[in-house]
Parts: structure tokens; C-alpha cells; sequence
């Protein structure tokens, strides 16, 4: 039998953007570039604006908990808003984690912008040993995040039972109720929080609370195997919701009162 001699093709590593690929490769990458961006300079208006965030019983994500700045404003800080105090818990969270590295390191790196496609910099990458050597807290910024899902979880609860006229549903409910589940399958779906309930166990059927750890790790497996879409779903559902509570707040638009 005639031995076959199978050759790989030689992509010049070098050259940005350089590829064999035919597909259109550079469309994940765009499509992330554009919806990061445009979210990254959407939150950093909504922050500095620091009005329209609450309405009745409706809290903005953005602004949850709902921080008194009024010492700041004293100390001639007028400028300080009660989202630029909590934003970097949730911030970390997402600069952090697992799945968005891939995708800012592509679409804003470059370094490569995709798989089998020439980078910017060949040959230099050092990991995330140097610079971006903070990413390791991401197990931290998890805990973090699991506070601010309760506090949000809370939000939602408020805006059925915390209206000035009793209990109540509004379209608004509904917003804040699918963003704070879409966080929930997103934060319980992360890398790090599987890990802690289900990480450093040998046996489960030898170690305390094994059967409990072993059901929460295989829910927990079923998110973390969907992680990326709702990484994408409950970031467009963050702004969606600060975004539907500003235009209820500023009297653009009317909330529905469905009960
Ligand atoms: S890995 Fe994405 S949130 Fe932890």
C-alpha cells in the first residue's frame, strides 16, 4: 500500500490578518468589537449621567444598590454618581471572566483576531503571567458577583411588592425579572463559581454534603456549557433594563401595569 504524504499548508505567521481560511473569520470578531463598544460607552454615559435611574417600585441595574452620594456633592465632588461606586464589582466580574478574554482578546487584541488567522504580534504573547496577570482574581470577582445577583434579585422582588400603592406587575417587572434570571444562568453558569461548589472533591459520595455538591456541579455544568450566550444575553439584558427604567424615569415612554 502506496504511503500518502499529507503536507500542512504555511500560513506567513507574521502577517496580520494572514490566513488560509475562507469563511468569513472576521465577522465574530467585528460583530464583538461593535456590541462591546457600543455597551462599554453606552454604561459609561448612563454612569456619568447619574439621573433616570429609578422609578415607583424600578431600580436600574446600573445603579443597584442605590448608594446616598450626597457627601461627595458636599465635598464639592458634584460629578460622583452612585453607579461609578458599584460598577467595578460587576465590571471586574466581566473583564474577568473566561469567555470574554477570548472574545476582547480577538476582536480588540488582535493578537490573533481568530484561530489559524496571522496576528499582530507573533511570538510575544506571555500569557496572563505579566500584565494581564490580575485576570487570576477572577475567582474572587465571582463572590463579588454572586452579592450583587442577590441585590438584584431583591430589585426584582421589590418591583412587584414595592410599589407606593401596593403589589403590583408592570412591563418594567417582567424587564427587571428576565435580567436578573439571565444573570443568574450567566453567574452560575462561570467557570469559577462550578468550580467552588464542585471542584476539589475526590469522591462525592465520601465528602460532606457530596449527592448536594454533585447535583448543584451538574446544573451548574449545564450553564457553564451554555456560558457564552448568556454572557451575551444578560449583558444586552443589563442595558436593556437600565435603559427601559430610564425612559419609564424620564417620562418618555409609560410603564404597562399588567396587574
Ligand atoms: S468564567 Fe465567565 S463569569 Fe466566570
Amino acid at each position: 500500500m502506496a504511503n500518502k504524504t499529507f503536507h500542512l499548508p504555511v500560513v506567513p505567521a507574521e502577517s496580520l490578518g494572514a490566513t488560509l481560511r475562507t469563511d468569513n473569520w472576521w465577522a465574530g470578531p467585528a460583530l464583538t468589537f461593535f456590541v462591546l463598544s457600543s455597551f462599554i460607552a453606552y454604561a459609561t454615559w448612563r454612569t456619568f449621567e447619574g439621573e433616570y435611574f429609578e422609578w415607583d417600585a424600578y431600580l436600574s441595574p446600573f445603579y443597584s444598590p442605590l448608594f446616598d452620594v450626597s457627601w461627595a456633592h458636599k465635598a464639592g465632588l458634584a460629578f460622583i454618581t452612585p453607579a461609578m461606586l458599584i460598577l467595578p464589582g460587576p465590571l471586574s466580574f466581566r473583564f474577568t471572566c473566561y469567555y470574554y478574554r477570548k472574545a476582547y482578546y480577538r476582536s480588540f487584541g488582535w493578537d490573533p483576531p481568530a484561530c489559524a488567522v496571522g496576528e499582530r504580534a507573533a511570538h510575544r504573547y506571555s500569557g496572563e503571567t505579566k500584565l494581564f496577570i490580575f485576570q487570576n482574581l477572577h475567582r474572587y470577582a465571582m463572590y463579588v458577583a454572586v452579592v450583587f445577583l442577590v441585590l438584584l434579585w431583591k430589585d426584582a422582588i421589590v418591583a412587584i411588592v414595592g410599589w407606593r400603592d401596593g403589589i403590583h406587575v408592570g412591563v418594567g417587572t417582567l424587564v427587571m425579572l428576565t435580567n436578573v434570571v439571565l444573570l443568574s444562568g450567566y453567574t452560575f453558569g462561570c467557570h469559577s463559581f462550578r468550580h467552588a461548589i464542585g471542584g476539589g472533591v475526590n469522591s462525592y459520595s465520601t465528602a460532606p454534603f457530596g449527592a448536594l455538591r454533585f447535583r448543584l456541579w451538574k446544573l451548574s455544568t449545564v450553564l457553564n456549557e451554555r456560558h457564552m450566550l448568556f454572557a451575551w444575553m444578560s449583558l444586552f439584558s443589563v442595558g436593556l433594563t437600565d435603559f427601559y427604567i430610564r425612559m419609564v424615569s424620564s417620562g418618555t415612554i409609560t410603564d404597562v401595569r399588567l396587574f
